[in-house]
C-alpha cells in the first residue's frame, strides 16, 4: 500500500521521511491556508526532501476555463507532479483533457462508488475517497472504500484508490483490511504509526531485566 502524507507542512514532512516510507504527499487549499507559504516553494522544498514521491497538488480556480492552464502549470513544477482536481460535472471535461495530454491526475472529494466507476472509466490515476468526511455524515466510509477497491481490481482499471480524510490510526487497519492500493495520513497521524502501548511495555521490562541479569555487557 503506498503512503502519501496529506499535509503541506515541509518541516514535518522532512522528520518524517527520514523513515524512507513515504510515497507522495497531498496538498489542498486548507492545507495551504494553514501553513501560509508559498505553494511553490513548499513544491521546491518537498522535491528536495522527497526526489521520488509523488507530489498532488490540488488546483484552485474555480474557473473550469482556468483550471485546465493551471493545471498544466502544476504540472509543470515538477517530474512527479500530481493534479489534484476536485470530482465535480463542471470539470470532469478538464480531466478527459489532461488524461489525454497524460497529465497524472488525482480526482479528489470523491464520496461514492458510482463517481469512483466514472473516474476509473475515465483513466485518473488516484481516486480520493473521503472516508472521514463520510463517517462525519453517518455513512460507514471504509464500505464505500471496499467497494471502491473491489471494483478497480474485478475490472481491472488501471486508477488506484487513495484513500483520504484519514482521522485516527486505525483508519490505516481499516485501509490495509480492504486492501487499499494508497492512503494519505496526516503527520500526526503517520507519526504514531510505529507506536504501540506492548511494544513500550514490552521495552521497559527488556530493560528492567537486563539490569537484573548475570552480565555486565552483552558483548563481552
Ligand atoms: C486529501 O487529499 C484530502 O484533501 C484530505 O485527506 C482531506 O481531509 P479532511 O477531510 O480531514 O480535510
Amino acid at each position: 500500500m503506498k503512503l502519501f502524507i496529506d499535509s503541506a507542512d515541509h518541516k514535518k514532512i522532512a522528520e518524517l521521511a527520514q523513515y524512507n516510507v513515504i510515497d507522495g504527499v497531498t496538498i489542498n487549499p486548507t492545507l495551504l491556508k494553514v501553513q501560509q507559504e508559498s505553494p511553490i516553494k513548499i513544491v521546491q522544498e518537498l522535491v528536495t526532501i522527497l526526489p521520488d514521491a509523488e507530489i498532488n497538488l490540488q488546483v484552485t480556480d474555480p474557473e473550469p476555463s482556468k483550471v485546465y492552464d493551471q493545471a498544466c502549470q502544476i504540472a509543470q513544477l515538477a517530474e512527479n507532479m500530481v493534479v489534484k482536481i476536485p470530482c465535480n460535472k463542471q470539470y470532469m471535461p478538464v480531466i478527459a483533457k489532461l488524461i489525454g495530454d497524460g497529465i497524472p491526475v488525482n480526482a479528489t472529494l470523491v464520496f461514492s462508488a458510482s463517481q469512483a466507476l466514472q473516474l476509473a472509466k475515465m483513466g485518473v490515476n488516484y481516486i480520493s475517497l473521503f472516508v472521514g468526511r463520510l463517517y462525519d455524515v453517518g455513512v460507514d466510509g471504509f464500505e464505500i472504500a471496499a467497494a471502491i477497491q473491489q471494483m478497480l481490481d474485478t475490472y481491472d482499471y488501471d486508477s488506484e484508490l487513495l484513500v483520504a480524510s484519514v482521522r485516527k490510526k486505525e483508519d490505516v487497519d481499516a485501509a490495509l483490511a480492504i486492501h487499499a492500493d494508497a492512503i494519505t495520513i496526516p503527520p500526526a497521524i503517520f507519526a504514531q504509526l510505529i507506536e504501540h502501548k506492548l511494544s513500550d511495555e514490552g521495552l521497559e521490562k527488556f530493560k528492567l531485566d537486563w539490569t537484573q541479569g548475570p552480565h555486565g555487557q552483552l558483548l563481552e
